[in-house]
């Protein structure tokens, strides 16, 4: 099987450089995305294939259930160097209906480590208690705590201190809330968007 996937190396490489001879020596020299993507590992949800993108065009960053943890190393500093050093216009949280993510954080079951991982989730769903009691079928529960958990991390990465930082010095740069449907391939704008607004300022 893995022969397969260097086979099809091979032949997408060639078919690049067939359409245009330089493109490897053009992307290997710099890279200029606008975007930020923060999405779940679903493997179902590849951020440059649903949004027709090019290698290039967009700063990957995935981890179970697109959470944004305030002491991620990992996250923070991708984020810093999409900001300050890549520019990038836009960060993207892109949620998916029928995440694993978040129904492992509400099913009462033990997982393992990821129990620790998915706790924001169970915070936000804590939050939104009323609203979501609201709503009887449970595929469209955890679908709107989905959605709920989605502006909960644009939320956060908007205090974080690179984001307030950027912001304080007018740095054009907004965040976006999307979720996804697995089921029919289609990217949802959620309206929770924050653009350049410092607090305090
Ligand atoms: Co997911």
């Amino acid at each position: 099987m893995l022969t397969d996937l260097l086979d099809q190396n091979l032949e997408w490489a060639r078919q690049k450089r067939q359409e245009d001879p330089n493109y490897f020596k053009r992307l290997s020299e710099q890279q200029q995305p606008d975007y930020l993507w923060i999405g779940c590992s679903d493997s179902r949800v590849p951020a440059n294939v649903i949004t027709g993108l090019a290698p290039g065009e967009v700063f990957v960053h995935r981890n179970v259930a697109n959470l944004v943890h305030r002491g991620d190393l990992n996250l923070l500093s991708v984020l810093e160097f999409a900001v300050e050093s890549l520019g990038v216009r836009h960060i993207i949280v892109c949620g998916h209906y029928g995440c694993g993510g978040i129904k492992a954080a509400m099913d009462g079951h033990r997982h393992g480590i990821v129990d620790h991982w998915l706790q924001p989730i169970r915070d936000v769903a804590d939050q939104n208690r009323k609203d979501l009691d609201t709503i009887v079928d449970p595929g469209t529960r955890i679908n709107r705590l989905c959605e709920l958990s989605i502006a909960a991390q644009v939320d956060a990465l908007g205090r974080t201190p690179i984001i307030q930082s950027a912001w304080q010095r007018g740095k054009e740069l907004s965040i976006h809330g999307w979720v996804y449907g697995l089921s029919d391939g289609l990217i949802r704008d959620l309206d929770c968007n924050r653009v350049g607004s410092a607090m305090g300022s």
